[in-house]
C-alpha cells in the first residue's frame, strides 16, 4: 500500500445506513441465511480462547467445491471487499492503471488509489471489448453492480487470455454471480476471482468472503494473506457451501416468478 495514496483516501458510502430508525430498502442481500450460521458461530465462540489454524483447510475445501476449484486456490477473506483489497495490493504498484467499468461498485476507485495506482474509467458495457495492454490489472464485475448485466463465461474467458497475452491481471468480481446460472471463472490462470458471502448468503455482518486465483498469483495472495487469522464462519466446519442448496434455488427462482 502506498503511505502517500492513504493519506488521501476516504470513505466510499455503501452498504446502506447503519441508523437504527431508518428502514433501509437499499439493502441488495438474501433476506433468507443458511441454517447452520448459529452453530457455526457458537463452535467458534467456544474455541475463542485460542489462536485459529491460519490453514482454514474446511473452509477452502468447502469454497472450492463450491465454485469448482481446488481448496489449495482458495484464500478465505473479511468479505469481498477484502478479496478485492488483497488482489490489489499483489498486482498494483504506485504509477500503474487499472481499467475499471463505470459506473460500478465504488469501492474499485478508492481500493486501486491506496495502491498508489490510477483507476481508467471504461463504460461498464465495453470493458470487455477494451484493451488490456498497459494496464497492470482489469476489473470486471459480473453480474454488475449497479447496471446488472452479466458477462457470459465464454466472452470473460476470450478477455481473460487477452489480459494473460498483455501481461495484464485480470480481477472478476463475483459478489453477485450466486443469484444466476453462469459458472465462476476460479481457477482460470491469469485471473483473481473475488467471492463474497454477504449477498447470496445474507450475512453482512459476518464479513466472510474469499478471493481464488492459481499459479504464482495464488502463491503471492496466499502470502499477502497469511496471518490475518479470522475465526468466525472459517473455523470448524466453516458454513456449508458444498451444494446449492433449496434455499439458493428459492432465491434465484424468486425473482423471475415474480416477473
Ligand atoms: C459488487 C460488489 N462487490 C463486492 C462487495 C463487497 O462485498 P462484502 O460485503 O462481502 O465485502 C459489494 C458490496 O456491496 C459489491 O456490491
Amino acid at each position: 500500500m502506498d503511505p502517500e495514496s492513504v493519506r488521501a483516501g476516504s470513505r466510499v458510502p455503501h452498504g446502506g445506513t447503519t441508523d437504527p430508525t431508518v428502514l433501509d430498502f437499499s439493502a441488495n442481500t438474501n433476506p433468507e441465511r443458511p441454517d447452520d450460521v448459529e452453530a457455526v458461530y457458537r463452535e467458534a465462540f467456544d474455541a475463542a480462547t485460542r489462536y485459529p489454524d491460519d490453514d482454514y483447510a474446511d473452509f477452502r475445501a468447502a469454497a472450492g467445491d463450491y465454485v469448482g476449484c481446488v481448496p489449495e486456490a482458495v484464500v478465505p477473506t473479511a468479505g469481498g471487499l477484502e478479496a478485492l483489497r488483497l488482489a490489489f495490493e499483489v498486482t498494483l504498484s504506485p504509477g500503474d492503471t487499472a481499467l475499471v467499468p463505470e459506473p460500478s461498485f465504488g469501492e474499485y476507485d478508492r481500493e486501486i488509489r491506496l495502491q498508489g495506482a490510477e483507476p481508467v474509467a471504461v463504460a461498464h458495457d465495453e470493458l470487455l471489448d477494451a484493451d488490456p495492454a498497459g494496464h497492470a490489472v482489469a476489473v470486471v464485475c459480473t453480474p454488475n453492480n449497479p447496471t446488472g448485466e452479466l458477462a457470459s463465461a465464454s466472452d470473460l474467458r476470450a478477455f481473460a487470455a487477452r489480459c494473460r497475452e498483455a501481461d495484464t491481471v485480470l480481477v472478476v468480481d463475483e459478489a453477485f454471480l450466486d443469484f444466476t446460472d453462469e459458472p465462476s471463472l476460479a481457477g482460470t490462470s491469469g485471473v483473481v476471482v473475488a467471492r463474497s458471502l454477504t449477498k447470496m448468503f445474507g450475512l453482512p455482518g459476518i464479513r466472510a468472503g474469499f478471493a481464488v486465483a492459481v499459479g504464482d498469483l495464488g502463491d503471492r495472495l496466499a502470502l499477502d494473506a497469511r496471518g490475518r487469522r479470522r475465526r468466525a464462519l472459517h473455523a470448524g466446519r466453516g458454513v456449508r457451501l458444498a451444494h446449492p442448496s433449496a434455499r439458493h434455488r428459492r432465491t434465484r427462482a424468486t425473482p423471475r416468478d415474480a416477473v
